[in-house]
């Protein structure tokens, strides 16, 4: 059925939804078990850096009853890895490469083999890794974002998005659409996990991960309003052509809904994903489409940003 569809730079996804950057990516298996899934639409590939990369110490991951806490540190196997992985033939599923940006250089380097490879599909650049050491997020400095996506434009002509990190006053996300719709984007994604929250275990008195004294990135259920808040706030102000993928707090159906309500174009799932696998994608599809039948939405064209207000 076309009832979930969508069309990101001229490319068409038959269904709505993807794993998050990060979870069920990692390998070739991981991305072809998501690709194998009749409800999913596309995989997206763990952001990837130049040298392969083990990440940070563990326990670097942690789930609780509202969400999880993360910092894995950008493990990863290798752009190169990834660009062999996404060069390869889907049978016509689309796959988004995303590529992390450790230092402008390298991020520039990095897309210039995308442009000079035979790879013609998404690719979308990781502004909002908030999980290395000594780099802060690229787009919460709005200059550097302008800078960089400067430089990449020069030379880069193949479909590209960007992932970014929430944003919580009007004034940021008014500033950031300006810069971005300077610019031929696919897409965005939004959002990338909460940066720098800390969970506190009081049994043990004691973080819970390793890295950085226990904080991390928050992802999952508690992040879906501020993940709503960006996608609708970016839609009221990005160009059109500028394509949505909606990500956080997705545990069922309705926030899949609520994602579209707020003009996502496609949908993607982290935490939850991690916690119930790649069977996960069938019950959301299936929830979704009951929610669309009782209200009587024969495609998600009928209520993509239709988000009412008072
Ligand atoms: O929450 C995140 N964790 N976001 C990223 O962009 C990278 C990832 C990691 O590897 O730390």
């Amino acid at each position: 059925t076309n009832r979930l569809h969508a069309t990101i730079a001229d490319i068409n996804f038959e269904g709505i939804l993807a794993n998050a950057s990060g979870v069920h990516c990692q390998t070739k298996e991981e991305l072809a078990e998501l690709l194998a899934s009749p409800y999913v639409a596309t995989a997206v590939t763990k952001s990837s850096t130049k040298e392969v990369r083990t990440g940070n110490p563990k326990p670097s991951y942690y789930e609780f009853e509202q969400g999880s806490i993360n910092s894995m540190g950008l493990p990863n196997n290798g752009f190169d890895y990834y660009l062999d992985y996404v060069s390869q033939d889907h049978s016509q599923k689309p796959v988004i490469l995303s590529v992390a940006s450790l230092s402008m250089t390298e991020g520039i380097e990095l897309l210039k083999r995308v442009q000079d490879s035979d790879f013609q599909g998404i690719t979308e650049f990781n502004l909002s890794c908030p999980n290395v050491v000594g780099k802060p997020q690229v787009a919460y400095d709005f200059e550097t974002t302008h800078q960089i996506l400067t430089e990449v434009f020069k030379f880069f002509k193949k479909p590209l998005g960007v992932k970014l990190p929430p944003y919580f006053d009007f004034a940021h996300f008014d500033q950031m659409a300006d810069i971005l719709n300077q610019f031929p984007l696919s897409h965005i994604n939004s959002v990338n996990s909460i940066g720098n929250g800390l969970y506190v275990d009081v049994e043990t008195e004691a973080s819970v991960i390793k890295p950085k004294k226990g904080f991390g990135g928050l992802g999952g259920a508690m992040i879906l309003p501020t993940a709503l808040a960006n996608v609708r706030a970016f839609r009221e102000r990005l160009n059109p052509d500028i394509k949505i993928i909606g990500t956080g707090g997705v545990t069922s159906g309705e926030e899949v809904f609520a994602h579209i309500l707020c003009g996502a174009d496609l949908v993607s799932v982290g935490t939850e994903l991690q916690r119930q696998g790649i069977g996960l994608f069938e019950k959301l599809q299936h929830e979704l489409l009951m929610i669309m039948n009782e209200k009587g939405y024969q495609s998600i064209d009928e209520f993509k940003g239709q988000l009412k207000t008072m």
